[in-house]
């Protein structure tokens, strides 16, 4: 029997170490999605390589001219991934806003990888400013996204310490790896239907979750 997979369209900006986790991952397991198109606001993204490698097509979608506004620039972002029909969306290092007009087309199913432990340390810096508040733990939390910037529901969070001779930089790459161990669990667990969200927004645990890999970091 053939399994079919969940189509997923992948939001980069730059690095793409979380894109390059997810594809790993893929290639490693059985799993139940698929990347289906890798999409960055920037032509030079250094992760755009990962999916060219494995011959997964990309597309760039920059935001010019500067007027356009985030309505129409997220218009365009919906056209370009259309022809690939992405059933979820993994937000990982996109650093535009995604608007209403967006999650609408998608119907909710977006979500986002952020550095810190939300509601703490929103934005862009999340790293720096745990480092900068002395906190004893930060971490890394994947969420549905909704359009207030990092504030949707909470679907996973990873926790690490924060040593007191920690960098911004050292202390980020601890996150990074919870990160990258993280996100295909949570993007494994929405392919089998083990994670939902509600009519309400929030996120729905179905009992299978715990034999999904996204099992051990709940
Ligand atoms: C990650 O720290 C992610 O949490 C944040 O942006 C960074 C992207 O890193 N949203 P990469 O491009 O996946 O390497």
């Amino acid at each position: 029997m053939t399994l079919s997979l969940l189509k997923v369209g992948v939001l980069i900006s730059g690095r793409g170490s979380n894109l390059k986790a997810l594809l790993d991952y893929q290639s490693k397991n059985r799993c139940h999605f698929e990347v289906s198109v890798v999409l960055s606001d920037k032509a030079e993204a250094a992760g755009l390589k990962y999916a060219e490698e494995r011959g997964i097509p990309t597309v760039v979608v920059s935001r010019r001219p500067k007027s356009l506004t985030s309505e129409a620039f997220n218009a365009e972002l919906v056209e370009s991934l259309k022809p690939f029909a992405p059933e979820l969306i993994v937000l990982a290092g996109f650093m535009r806003i995604i608007g209403a007009n967006f999650l609408e087309a998608f119907s909710g199913n977006v979500v986002n990888i952020h550095p810190s432990l939300l509601p703490l340390f929103p934005g862009a810096d999340g790293q720096a400013q745990a480092v900068a508040a002395k906190v004893l733990e930060s971490g890394c939390t994947v969420h549905y996204v909704v359009p207030e910037v990092d504030a949707g529901p909470t679907i996973a969070q990873c926790r690490v310490p924060v040593l007191p001779e920690d960098t911004v930089d050292t202390l980020s790459a601890r996150i990074l790896q919870q990160e990258h161990q993280v996100l295909p669990a949570v993007v494994e667990a929405i392919a089998q239907g083990a994670v939902t969200q509600g009519q309400d927004g929030g996120v729905i645990f179905a009992d299978s979750v715990k034999d999904t890999p996204l099992g051990k970091f709940l």
